[in-house]
């Protein structure tokens, strides 16, 4: 065996690769600021146009901005037919899959497919997130039989969602509760698929493919994947009399409770907040409260653990909220992958703007000095 003395930083954990002004996730105490500004206020105060206007842009906008913002991104909604007939002949693929495939076809119909220069970054990235919703929403149509419905140009961008998705306009205070889960996912810190996305941009490759990168990492049930497994764990419960057990029977298997623990926070992941009280409303106004009771109780039996540092995170209240609009689970991540896109772009200008290639080393630990035997040895 080959042996190197170095220190093995696995996961990369506690390693700083690059400095960074778009977000900081405080993991000891719970916090997540977005460019100076505390998440809390941001879910509460802002709408996800203005938000996705402080990662791109950098600062909050005037009125003046954020209509020119909201216009470039109602203007860029559209797909080209020649992708909406490749979604058609995937249709049965997993939604992320579709999603994928359907971005890094979206480069073939790009002109300037290639510049990498901040303006055309920032112009296809803008594209890119306006385009996102369209080609989740239109999927799900097409695999449900039914027609895509056209972007409306009259709704925000978390509305219009809603409406592609389910061919009507969503009341008011559900589009809000989409737009707050949008804000809440933007962006946040080296998390696994910026990170990715960050190292296919590090090569100067396109935003295209540096957000393809990006959504292939948030498939995995670790990261993006896990409001999926919630709703899941909730169904399996059934009841609430069941959750002892449940989890019991979890711990003797040394599972994991999907929708608890965290790479960085050791408190209460901040984002969680916003959508268990979505969630508590959510319920209420459908007259269906079991998930919210079932949930509920699993947090408060998770206690334990949150006094290791296993705490809720954002996936856990997702999910029940996705699952109380009616949106079939495999599109919980398509919707994380909505609100993400813009934050990939932030983070994929700010690696360009001050690039250097990110070629980590890793430590050796095979054979050494092999005899090579030609095939026809080989025994
Ligand atoms: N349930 C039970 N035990 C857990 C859990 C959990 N959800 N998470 C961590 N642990 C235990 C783990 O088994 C290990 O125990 P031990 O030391 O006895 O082997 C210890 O905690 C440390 O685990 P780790 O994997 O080294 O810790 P990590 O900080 O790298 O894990 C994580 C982060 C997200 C991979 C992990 O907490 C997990 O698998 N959670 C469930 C999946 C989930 O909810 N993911 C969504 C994350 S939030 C969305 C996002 O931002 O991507």
């Amino acid at each position: 065996m080959a042996e190197q003395e170095v220190e093995l930083k696995r996961g990369l954990r506690d390693v700083y690769f690059e400095s960074t002004e778009s977000s900081l996730v405080i993991g000891s105490v719970g916090r997540l600021i977005y460019r100076g500004y505390d998440i809390h206020d941001l879910a509460e105060r802002a709408t996800f146009e203005e938000v996705a206007h402080l990662l791109l842009e950098k600062h909050l906008p005037t009125q003046a901005e954020l209509d020119a913002f909201s216009a470039s991104l109602r203007q860029c909604r559209e797909i080209p037919p020649e992708v909406t007939e490749i979604i058609e002949r995937i249709k049965d693929g997993h939604p992320m899959d579709v999603l994928r495939t359907a971005v890094s076809a979206l480069a073939a119909f790009e002109p300037g497919v290639d510049d990498v220069s901040h303006e055309g970054t920032l112009r296809k990235g803008i594209k890119i997130t306006a385009q996102t919703p369209t080609i989740v929403a239109a999927h799900h149509r097409i695999r449900s039989g039914k027609p895509p419905v056209p972007p409306d140009p009259s709704l925000p961008h978390a509305a219009n969602f809603l409406a592609m998705l389910f061919g009507e306009r969503p009341d008011d205070e559900t589009a809000r509760l989409i737009d707050k889960d949008l804000i809440v996912h933007l962006d946040h810190g080296a998390n696994a698929s910026s990170f990715a996305a960050r190292v296919t941009a590090s090569t100067l490759a396109d935003v295209h493919g540096a957000v393809v990168t990006g959504l292939s990492t948030l498939k995995g049930p670790l990261h993006g994947g896990a409001a999926e497994g919630v709703m899941k764990m909730a169904l399996e419960i059934g009841e609430v009399e069941n959750v002892e057990a449940y989890l019991a029977a979890k711990r003797e298997r040394r599972e994991r409770i999907m929708g608890f623990g965290h790479a960085v926070y050791r408190a209460e992941d901040p984002r969680a907040r916003h959508l268990r009280e979505g969630s508590r409303r959510l319920a209420e106004k459908m007259g269906d409260p079991k998930w919210f009771q079932i949930l509920s109780e699993v947090e408060k039996r998770m206690q334990p653990y949150a006094e290791r540092g296993i705490c809720v995170n954002v996936d856990f209240w997702a999910g029940s909220v996705y699952y109380l609009l009616g949106v079939p689970e495999d599109l919980f991540i398509p919707i994380f992958a909505v609100a993400r896109v813009p934050g990939y772009v932030a983070q994929i200008l700010e690696q360009q703007d001050k690039n250097m290639l990110i070629r980590p080393q890793m430590r050796y630990d095979g054979p050494m000095d092999a005899e090579f035997v030609p095939i026809a040895e080989r025994g």
